[in-house]
């Protein structure tokens, strides 16, 4: 049986990402979740990401292991990797907001 979990990680952007610069990399990540059934949420604040990846097992540690070495951002951490009933961005092969440091609190 396949196992559903969400991993939910924090990040430093390696430079201050422009509009162009974020357009590009959801669009590339929309295409991948697209085809491997992932989906979540993506926050750029300050420098800083937070991003929620949810799927199956195998196939969100492999595609964070790939985020992790990924040269645009440093110090990836994981916050939270858990088993998960349902998905909670379904809809969403990768939502994303850029927010102020209040409202990811
Ligand atoms: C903050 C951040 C979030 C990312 N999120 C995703 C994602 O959700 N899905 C994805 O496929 N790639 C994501 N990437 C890009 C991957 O690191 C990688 O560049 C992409 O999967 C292409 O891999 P490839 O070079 O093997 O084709 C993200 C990169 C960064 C810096």
């Amino acid at each position: 049986m396949t196992q559903l979990i969400h991993l939910i990680y924090s990040s430093a952007a390696a430079y201050k990402f422009s509009e162009d610069d974020l357009i590009d990399l959801l669009t590339k990540a929309r295409q991948y979740n697209g085809n491997t059934d992932v989906t979540g949420m993506l926050l750029y604040t300050e420098g800083s990401f937070f991003q929620i990846l949810e799927g199956e097992e195998s196939v969100v540690d492999a595609l964070f292991a790939k985020i992790s070495k990924d040269k645009r951002h440093t110090k990836a951490v994981t916050i939270m990797r858990k088993t998960i009933p349902n998905r909670s961005f379904g809809e969403w092969t990768m939502g994303y907001a850029n927010v102020t440091s209040e409202e990811v609190e």
